[in-house]
């Protein structure tokens, strides 16, 4: 029997997978049919060819990390910790890797109590513990749209209804987000949780204003619903004041109503953090982390315990190792590394930036992140997905794949500027600008099939408004304000 029942593929290898498929119908479970294939696929085929520039992955830029200081430590936790290592661990982590994520969630300007914390398999798992603890067949999750490519599947997975609000230059409008609860709640139905990426989203590039903050703990407080505040970016801010998590705010939302004083391990109620070691150290570890109320951690505890029992001791273990390590200058040196990254990345957003002016100017528009590894791209008259099917020499991820529909977002797409070398970002973007041609019009509809034959790009004296316009962001500020809702816009730009 064939290996791959992934699908797709054409001719003979295509018809087997087809008919094997039809052997197995019977015996999938009716989740099996939430579990869209994306266009991530087709994606991570183009990605394995030595002649693709990949703009494509979540990659942080792990040749960046001293090879000598690597075998070092994997031979100190081998010959110093070789049983520990070699065994399994407790299923909420080992206190060592509590100890460094304590010490990282400081650094994001986050008190935590250490008894909060679940050590996980990557970031990914804990949105998987999170849905197998909350979400019932047609439960609702609110996200931004578009949302997190890797969460998607899993909320299809979990047969979630998902209600995406489209997000603006400052992040989720938490007045759109007030009316969607009202609705919802007019149909008897109260959200799970709120998913939320607030800093330098995946994959839209933008970055909840502090006002948005507020106000999203505040209503989470009002009516009572939980927050997954998804935040692997935090540490990786390029320009720009951070500012505080979600966690935190809500956290000294709770000191005023008699809970422990916030900076001092003040715990949230509402919000379930999930951070990672994936993108300010490696994402080859697998370890992720959440902290969350009690009663949630339990339930986390007991999903972990029948996905995988516990995570890595043997990486828990390098990633103490690693936090005890100083800089030559005396700092800790993750902290040091963090800070090289943050300089490389700055450089090769810069770049990215010039080069889809260079390229794109009067025909596409882009988000300008303030940190994170992505800018979000949508180019008029575009479908992506089939751009991504004639895409030789270059990859990206389509905008569909961010949408649970899998329709919205087609003219978009996301682009990776962390994870390759200037020259390749620069050569990555002239051949997606030689493969779109100057009519972006033309690809439409020509692999899905779908969507309306559009206009060459614009010409004339419009056209050098247009080029101008194109390097402003993307998404408008929103002036829109709810009538029912008068405070909301006031609280909001606060
Ligand atoms: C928003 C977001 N959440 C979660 C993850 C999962 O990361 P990991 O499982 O490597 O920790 C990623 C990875 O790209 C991400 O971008």
């Amino acid at each position: 029997m064939e290996r791959s029942i992934s699908g797709g593929g054409s001719g003979r290898r295509g018809r087997e997978t087809a008919h094997e498929l039809a052997r197995y119908e019977a015996l999938f479970a009716a989740r099996t049919r939430g579990m869209k294939s994306s266009a991530m696929r087709e994606m991570m085929a183009l990605t394995e060819r030595p002649d693709v520039i990949s703009l494509a992955g979540g990659l942080p830029d792990t040749s960046t990390f001293a090879p000598e200081l690597y075998a070092k430590l994997m031979s100190q936790v081998a010959a110093e910790s070789t049983a520990r290592a070699l065994q399994y661990g407790p299923t909420e982590g080992m206190a060592v890797a509590a100890d460094c994520i304590v010490e990282v969630m400081a650094a994001e300007g986050t008190s935590i109590d250490p008894a909060n914390v679940i050590v996980t398999t990557g970031g990914q798992q804990v949105i998987d513990l999170v849905c197998k603890a909350l979400i019932d067949p047609g439960d609702v999750i609110v996200a931004e749209a578009p949302t997190y490519p890797g969460a998607v599947p899993t909320f299809g997975a979990y047969q979630a209804d998902v209600v995406q609000i489209e997000m603006d230059s400052d992040g989720m409008p938490i007045d759109e987000l007030e009316i969607v609860l009202d609705r919802l709640q007019g149909e008897g139905r109260r959200p799970k949780f709120i998913y939320t990426i607030p800093n330098f989203q995946n994959p839209g590039g933008v970055t909840m204003s502090l006002g948005r903050r507020r106000r999203l703990v505040e209503v989470a407080r009002e009516r009572e619903l939980l927050v997954l505040e998804d935040n692997p970016y935090g540490l990786l801010r390029y320009e720009g004041e951070a500012l505080p998590t979600l966690y935190s705010l809500d956290a000294s939302l709770g000191a005023g109503n008699g809970s422990p004083p916030a900076g001092d391990g003040a715990s949230s109620d509402l919000v379930i953090y999930l951070g990672t070691f994936s993108k300010i150290l490696s994402p080859g570890l697998r370890l992720g982390w959440a902290v969350a109320p009690h009663a949630v951690l339990e339930k986390l505890n007991l999903g972990k315990q029948g996905a995988d029992l516990c995570s890595s001791p043997m990486t828990q273990l390098f990633v103490s190792a690693y936090f005890a390590e100083r800089a030559a200058a005396g700092g800790p040196a993750w902290v040091e590394y963090v800070e090289r990254l943050r300089d490389l990345y700055r450089r090769r957003r810069d770049v990215m930036l010039e080069s889809l002016a260079e390229h794109f100017s009067g025909r596409a528009s882009w988000t300008r992140p303030e940190g994170g590894l992505f800018i979000w791209a949508t180019l008029d008259g575009v479908d992506t997905t089939d751009l991504m099917g004639r895409s030789k020499g270059v990859a990206f991820v389509p905008g569909r794949s961010a949408y649970m529909d899998g329709d919205r977002g087609s003219s978009s797409m996301r682009l990776n500027f962390a994870g390759v070398p200037e020259g390749d970002i620069r050569e990555g973007i002239r051949r997606i600008s030689a493969i779109v041609g100057p009519d972006t019009g033309l690809l439409t509809g020509t692999m899905t099939g779908s969507g309306p034959a559009a206009q060459p790009a614009a010409a004339g004296p419009d056209a050098e408004k247009d080029a101008e316009l194109a390097e402003v962001l993307e998404l408008p500020r929103r002036e829109v304000s709810d009538p029912a809702h008068p405070s909301t816009r006031r609280s909001q730009d606060r």
